[in-house]
């Protein structure tokens, strides 16, 4: 694959670059962000090109719109936080292919900066029909000379801009996606035991390739989050009206199993924060892990448990932590996610590797004050980086590491 870097050096004076970045971030109910992470990930790669005199085209995609345009998935307050960040304003065309994107990117000079509407406000991002995806990559790489892909938390998708505009244009991993998949590697390739995974958010059925892949290789599997009460469930207990996948439960069984052939220790909670509603004020009490309620829905483990969870961190020399342990976004059941949060900033203290996968868990952990500095590394990409431990091919990659295609292909 090749990098960033090689690219400066043969020099961008005067090109045209399309960057790819992930600026998929959230927005509250007024259109403004509240976690930037993602915008401010993108900024050295997009300042490496400008530095170097690059005409540098960002295209990204905000949520899921249906390949049409709709004005609550603009990119404009993304376009507004790029321009703080870089300090200059960054110009947003109307449209991401059209009369407005070709005249943005053909008024832009040496070293500035513009970016294209949602790449997803077009049915040809996203089609499954090889040829449809294929026309929008020609008309995406039309607007420039090379292609620079940096949106990690895209790259597990076969999407135009992250994989066909690949096979059009000469291309180069970004910094970003260069740094993301440098310590997905310390995680898959010999990591520094113990190696402990902490599992959360609400579904089993996204994280099964994953779990499945984590017995192979870490030594600790804890688990919180919503999954936990399918895997309560298949320990033979009841969990009320907590959230269950019923149809996971065999599944899961069997992972449990095969977790106690392996010695992989599975770490699961002994108590559970139990509520009447999913809401800031419900009425909830601690309870057993194995005495739920039947009219009390689990939403964040229990101050037991976290202090069981944080104890099996502390001398972990690996670390990586996907999810939440409960319902976060409300005070009365965060701290489960808190006390994680503080056993791997513990842990990264004392010298081992942590990191925070996804843009979920990454929000998280700013939304309860911790600052990215006290991780080793909170990846930008939550899926990308559980299809990468769970050993898949990603798309936005392997096309990467193909050099010979750059010309175009149809
Ligand atoms: C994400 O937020 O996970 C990435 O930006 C990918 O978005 P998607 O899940 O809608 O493809
Ligand atoms: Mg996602």
């Amino acid at each position: 694959m090749k990098t960033l870097d090689e690219l400066l050096e043969a020099g961008v004076r005067g090109k045209r670059v399309l960057v790819r970045s992930d600026l998929n971030v959230p927005l509250d109910g007024d259109g403004a962000i509240t976690d930037d992470g993602r915008v401010r990930a993108s900024v050295p790669t997009i300042q490496a090109l400008t530095g170097a005199g690059a005409r540098v085209v960002v295209c990204a995609h905000l949520g899921r719109p249906k390949g049409a345009p709709e004005p609550r998935y603009s990119l404009a307050p993304v376009a507004t936080r790029l321009g703080e960040l870089l300090g200059a304003g960054v110009p947003l065309a109307q449209d991401t292919v059209g009369a407005s994107a070709r005249a943005v990117v053909d008024g832009l000079q040496d070293g500035q900066v513009a970016i294209l509407e949602n790449l997803r406000f077009n049915a040809g991002e996203t089609s499954k029909d090889d040829a449809e995806r294929g026309a929008f990559a020609d008309e995406l790489a039309a607007l420039a000379d090379v292609f620079v892909s940096d949106g990690f938390g895209v790259v597990h998708r076969k999407q135009a801009s992250v994989y066909d505009v690949a096979k059009r244009l000469p291309h180069y991993a970004g910094g970003l996606v260069r740094a993301e998949v440098e310590v997905l590697k310390r995680l898959t390739q010999e990591p520094e035991r113990p190696y402990a995974v902490v599992l959360g958010g609400a579904k089993v059925s996204d994280k099964l390739g994953v779990i499945a892949n984590l017995l192979q290789t870490a030594d600790r599997l804890l688990i919180g989050g919503g999954m936990v009460f399918t895997f309560l469930k298949a320990q033979g207990h009841e969990v009320g009206k907590s959230l269950l996948e019923a149809d996971q439960v065999e599944t899961v069984r069997g992972y449990l199993a095969e977790a106690q052939e392996r010695g992989v220790e599975i770490v699961l909670p002994t108590d559970i924060v139990a509520a009447d509603a999913f809401s800031a004020d419900a009425a909830h009490d601690v309870v057993a892990a194995d005495g739920i309620p039947a009219d009390r829905m689990g939403l964040d483990i229990g101050p037991q448990s976290g202090k069981a969870f944080a104890a099996r961190l502390a001398d972990a020399r690996t670390v990586f932590w996907n999810g939440p342990m409960g319902a976060f976004e409300m005070a009365p059941f965060a701290e489960g996610t808190r006390v994680v949060a503080e056993a791997l900033v513990a842990a990264t203290g004392a010298g081992a590797l942590t990191v925070v996968g996804g843009g979920d868990s990454a929000a998280a952990v700013r939304q309860l004050g911790f600052a990215d500095a006290q991780f080793g590394h909170i990846s930008t990409g939550g899926g990308a980086s559980l299809e990468y431990l769970e050993g898949k091919q990603l798309p936005g990659l392997t096309v990467l590491d193909d050099d010979t295609t750059t010309g175009r292909e149809r």
